[in-house]
């Protein structure tokens, strides 16, 4: 058998942890398949004395996983500590500027760097790999730069991010509101340790620029991704839209045309009817449209030590294997950037949810706000008042572009009548 492969590991959490675990438990198994033995030479992590529940004793313990770049008897860096600059950009850097194939679990590196470490692992003509970075166990980065590269990609969206969707399946199963279900999913440690990076739909941003730049072969300025998250659906909105043929689910939208490329994250109703509808709690799903495929469907545990440690696993098997073409896999010099398309320009129908004083005139007053705006309505609902005397007011609109939608609801907003900042989600009939 040929010269072993010798990994250094930089992170010794949840998902280093499950990489050594896999690499030990099936040592021979991975030998076969990379046609040489994988071995773990060096680690790194912050606390020394911290026990791991696995044995790590027999690899050279690194203070500074920076040290990992210069040392001759690493050849590859595996990068999962986490964060989008910091020790995890030195190390990417360092790591390929020397000549080491690096493999991060890391969506907010790739993200934002992804780029600049691309043409760097293509100047040296090693492997930068990251299928662990986006879904988790689903293996949606090798399928689409490898297993649908025969197709121009049109569009593509998933339920990128485990924690909120676990939220909003508990609020509809259980009954009850998002503060409630949000303490709960503390307490079981799904958030990030920065809340907002899920809540506000910046972790599925991350995912979404690095599916778009595999998919559509374009370099993506993440600061230009619209991003809403879940913070303002209440219960009532998931019982309205259940009531109306719904569900409420985050997604990440991406699609390019000739007019250019769209890019969102925010709630959307999707149709019962749609398989993505019923993907619940941590569960991860991405649908694909190609021209020769057609539509594809991938689904999946989005996160947790197995699955992300099996798409690390992959990817140093990859490189064990000898591949080294491009991250994106077009060359980082051809991915240009493209005209975005903003998103006060969709066009689609809305689910608007009002919260008003039960007066005479307040329907009338909407209404005339909605009319101002050209927006019409296609379904209005209404129940019976709150305790307080106050009541909701759901309606769907017709298609709508939303910059006409958000102005009919600044103007609604000022209605002394209005209770709650007026809420609208994008409906969209995937
Ligand atoms: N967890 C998941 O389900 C999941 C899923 C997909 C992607 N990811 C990504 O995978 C990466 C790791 O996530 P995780 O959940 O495993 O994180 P984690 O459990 O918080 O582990 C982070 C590790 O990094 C170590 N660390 C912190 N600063 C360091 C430094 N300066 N040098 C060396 N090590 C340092 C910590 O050391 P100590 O242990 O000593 O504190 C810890 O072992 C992140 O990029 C994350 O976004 C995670």
């Amino acid at each position: 058998m040929t010269n072993p492969l010798r990994i250094a590991i930089a992170g010794l959490g949840t998902v280093g942890v499950g990489v050594i675990r896999i690499l030990v438990s099936h040592q021979q198994m991975i030998a076969a398949r990379a046609g040489r033995p994988v071995e773990i030479v060096a680690v790194s992590a912050s606390n020394r004395g911290r026990q791991r529940g696995v044995d790590i004793s027999g690899y050279d313990w690194v203070d500074n996983a920076l040290d990992f770049a210069a040392r001759d008897d690493i050849d590859i860096i595996v990068e999962l500590i986490g964060g989008s600059d910091g020790v995890a950009h030195a190390l990417a850097r360092q790591s390929l500027g020397r000549g080491k194939p690096f493999v991060t679990a890391n969506k907010a590196l790739i993200a934002h760097h992804g780029m600049e470490l691309a043409r760097i692992a293509e100047e040296q003509n090693i492997g930068l790999r990251f299928e662990a970075a986006v879904a988790g166990g689903i293996p949606i980065i090798k399928s689409l730069g490898e297993g649908l590269t025969a197709n121009r990609l049109t569009r593509l969206y998933g339920i990128l991010n485990g924690t909120t969707n676990y939220i909003l399946t508990q609020m509809e199963a259980t009954a009850r509101d998002y503060g409630e279900i949000l303490e709960e999913t503390k307490l079981l440690g799904y958030l990030e340790a920065d809340p907002s990076l899920d809540l506000d739909g910046i972790d599925a941003g991350h995912k979404l620029a690095i599916l778009s730049m595999v998919a559509f072969g374009v370099n993506i300025n993440f600061d230009a991704i619209y991003m809403e998250g879940i913070r303002r659906i209440k219960l009532v909105d998931i019982d309205y839209a259940r009531e109306l043929g719904y569900r409420i689910k985050l997604l990440g939208l991406a699609s390019l045309s000739a007019a250019g490329l769209e890019q969102r994250v925010h709630p959307c109703l999707v149709p019962d009817s749609a398989p993505i509808a019923h993907v619940d709690d941590g569960v991860n799903a991405v649908v694909v449209d190609g021209d020769a495929v057609g539509r594809t469907f991938y689904e999946g545990r989005g996160a947790g030590e197995g699955p992300t440690a099996s798409a690390v696993v992959a990817d140093i098997i990859d490189i064990a294997r000898g591949h080294h073409g491009p991250a994106f896999f077009v060359p980082a010099q051809g991915m240009q950037k493209v005209n975005l398309i903003s998103i006060s320009d969709r066009v689609g129908p809305y689910y608007i949810r009002l919260h008003v004083e039960e007066q005479p005139g307040v329907i009338a007053d909407i209404a005339a706000a909605l009319r101002d705006k050209d927006v019409s309505l296609h379904v209005m609902l209404q129940k019976g008042s709150e305790q307080d005397g106050s009541v909701y007011v759901v309606m769907v609109t017709h298609d709508t572009r939303e910059q006409k939608l958000m102005d009919a609801m600044d103007q609604i907003n000022a209605l002394s009548s209005v209770i709650d900042k007026p809420l609208a989600i994008r409906i969209e009939n995937l």
